[in-house]
């Protein structure tokens, strides 16, 4: 796989939890499986996403591949109270599973680090049976603005996109996933936004998303970043301050959907 930009320090098992605690329903609230459906998951990570898809479709079952052994070992205790989530670890992109196993696939903040998504879309899709869906979900970097504006802070989320560029991904996704999903072969391929917006009012989502998820993650590139040459160390710090101090936050994330051909 390409390196895996955010890395798997504890800081970032928090994260992840973090950002899936706070947009469940924003994400989630449209996705249910029938009872029997297998799904597959691929890239689950920690975990964070397969607990709401467990609880939301108890009579399901899902398999959830990750890479990552430790990432693995973190899901498998999570969803140890979830009779229906069967943790693997794996490269998604070279499963042993045959055609068509699966009725459903479901891919969160997976392919932004990959470097052919719409290969690893397609390899993935062979795995879901004809009429089966394929649920995608990414962000975009570039969807982030705020108030206060600060251009130190935009340089500062510069890096992490650069980084993760370096390394193969693109966070800068969310808004290719419409035409990935064509590219991978999907038919009736549609996308919706979803908005997160954050202001005053909502002071939870400032804490839970504007601080915890999108700001911990760019606090979490700052010595790569640094070790790169891109920036000054003052002004990423100056950035991230500077996001921690935004009262208005919005950011989008992009759900799409296809299924696969009939064959
Ligand atoms: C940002 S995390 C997202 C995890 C989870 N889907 C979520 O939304 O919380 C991306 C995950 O993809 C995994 N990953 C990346 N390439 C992979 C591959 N080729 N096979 C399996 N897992 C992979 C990483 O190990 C990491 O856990």
């Amino acid at each position: 796989m390409s390196a895996y930009v955010h890395g798997y320090e504890p800081r970032e098992t928090e994260r992840l939890s973090d950002q899936a605690g706070t947009l469940v329903e924003l994400l989630h609230g449209d996705t249910a499986y029938p009872t029997g459906a297998r799904v597959l998951e691929a890239g689950c990570g920690v975990g964070a996403q397969t607990v709401t898809l467990a609880q939301r479709s108890p009579q399901a079952r899902f398999t959830s591949v990750d890479i990552s052994a430790e990432s693995v070992e973190e899901a498998r205790r999570r969803t140890a109270a979830y009779p229906n989530v069967e943790v693997r670890q794996g490269d998604i992109l070279a499963l042993e599973y045959e055609p068509a196993s699966f009725d459903h696939l479901f891919v969160c903040f997976v392919l932004e680090h990959l470097a052919r998504p719409a290969e690893a879309l397609r390899t993935l899709m062979r795995l879901v049976k004809p009429g089966g869906s394929v649920t995608v979900i990414e962000g975009d970097h570039g969807s982030a603005y705020f108030h206060p504006d600060s251009s130190a802070a935009h340089e500062a989320i510069r890096c992490q996109v650069e980084l993760q560029r370096r390394a193969g991904g693109d966070s800068e996704i969310g808004r290719q996933v419409q035409p990935l999903l064509v590219a991978a072969g999907l038919e009736r391929a549609s996308v919706s936004p979803r908005l997160v917006y954050v202001d005053p009012s909502r002071p939870d989502l400032a804490d839970g998303f504007t601080r915890r998820t999108f700001t911990a993650m760019i606090e979490g590139v700052r010595e790569p970043a640094l070790a790169a040459g891109l920036i000054a160390p003052e002004r990423f710090d100056e950035g991230v301050e500077a996001l921690l101090r935004t009262t208005v936050f919005c950011y989008t994330f992009f759900k799409g959907v296809g299924y696969r051909p009939a064959a």
